[in-house]
């Protein structure tokens, strides 16, 4: 009881010392919580159950099934946001992801609330529009997802075809291009894209989904 009694006299008693330390320690503490709730919720929104329930019926999920990104000879897997979402891991990448989950993430709410695209017809009509949205976002980041898993500095290149071989010794010593400027396709059905059309196809490209389907 002597305990309690002391506890109601400090509180009790208007100490400036003291509040002050309870306010910053309440601050810190609700600082630490909203930190908490924060960051597990960017993490729980990364798992690929929430991506497609909503990305089910419109075919991306099911191309996705039929990837070397989803099943492998090695047995690496690489999930919709290992793709589509920073990871994170420095400041600058916490922020971009944070960035991503503001714009991207509330924009997938928001169609999806309001219904924009109800049926597989409706979604392959935008679909040429967001392809060519992802990969002007994968452009700007110089392809950052992709070499979360695969390096120039890390492939064998004796390893690869004598083509890949000879494309990426040139890209990695002038870096004229990045990786989805020749895969795209790798995962979803490659898009036509509107602004090549009737221009002669990029001839650096590599083969499209369908040669590259296990
Ligand atoms: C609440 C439902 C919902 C969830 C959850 C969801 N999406 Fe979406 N997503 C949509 C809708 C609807 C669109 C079409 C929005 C539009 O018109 O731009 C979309 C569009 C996209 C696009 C195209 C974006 C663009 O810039 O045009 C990508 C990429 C995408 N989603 C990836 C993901 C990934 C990865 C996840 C999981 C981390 C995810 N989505 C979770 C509903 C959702
Ligand atoms: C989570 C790790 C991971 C990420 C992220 C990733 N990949 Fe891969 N990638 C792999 C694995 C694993 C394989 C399969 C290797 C094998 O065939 O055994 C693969 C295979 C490939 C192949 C050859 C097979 C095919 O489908 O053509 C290409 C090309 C490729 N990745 C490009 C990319 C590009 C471009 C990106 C970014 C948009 C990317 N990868 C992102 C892990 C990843
Ligand atoms: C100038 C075009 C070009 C660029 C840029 C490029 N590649 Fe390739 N890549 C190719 C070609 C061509 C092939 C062989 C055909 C194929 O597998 O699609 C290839 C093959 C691959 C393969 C399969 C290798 C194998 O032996 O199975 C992987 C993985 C790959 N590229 C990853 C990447 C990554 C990651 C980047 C960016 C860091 C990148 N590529 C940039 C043209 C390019
Ligand atoms: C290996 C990397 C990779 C993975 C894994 C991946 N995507 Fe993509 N995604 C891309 C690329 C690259 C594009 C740009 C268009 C293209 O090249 O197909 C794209 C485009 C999209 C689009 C725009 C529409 C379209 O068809 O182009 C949506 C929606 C999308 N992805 C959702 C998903 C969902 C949902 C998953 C998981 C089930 C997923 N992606 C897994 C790389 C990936």
């Amino acid at each position: 009881m002597g305990l309690l009694k002391k506890i109601w006299a400090l509180l009790s008693r208007p100490n400036p010392k003291f509040a002050l330390g309870i306010i910053l320690l309440v601050g810190f503490a609700a600082g630490v919580v909203f930190f908490l709730v924060f960051h597990f919720t960017m993490n729980a929104t990364n798992s690929m159950t929430i991506c497609v329930s909503c990305h089910e019926m419109e075919g991306v999920y099911e191309e996705y099934k039929e990837s070397k990104h989803y099943s492998n000879r090695t047995g690496v897997r690489a999930v919709c946001s290992d793709c589509h979402v920073p990871d994170g891991k420095t400041i600058d990448d916490y922020i971009s992801k944070f960035m991503a989950k503001l714009t991207i993430g509330s924009k997938d709410i928001y169609h999806h609330l309001i219904g924009t695209f109800p049926t597989k017809e409706a979604f392959d009509k935008e679909r040429g529009r967001m392809a060519q949205n992802v990969l002007a976002y994968m452009r700007s980041r110089d392809s950052k997802e992709c070499r979360r898993c695969h390096s120039f500095d890390a492939m064998n290149m004796e390893d690869q075809e004598k083509s890949a071989a000879r494309k990426h010794k040139r890209v990695m010593e002038s870096a004229d291009k990045t990786c989805v400027d020749c895969h795209a396709g790798i995962v979803h059905k490659e898009q036509a894209e509107p602004d090549e059309k009737g221009k002669d196809k990029d001839k650096d490209k590599a083969a499209g989904s369908d040669s590259n389907k296990k």
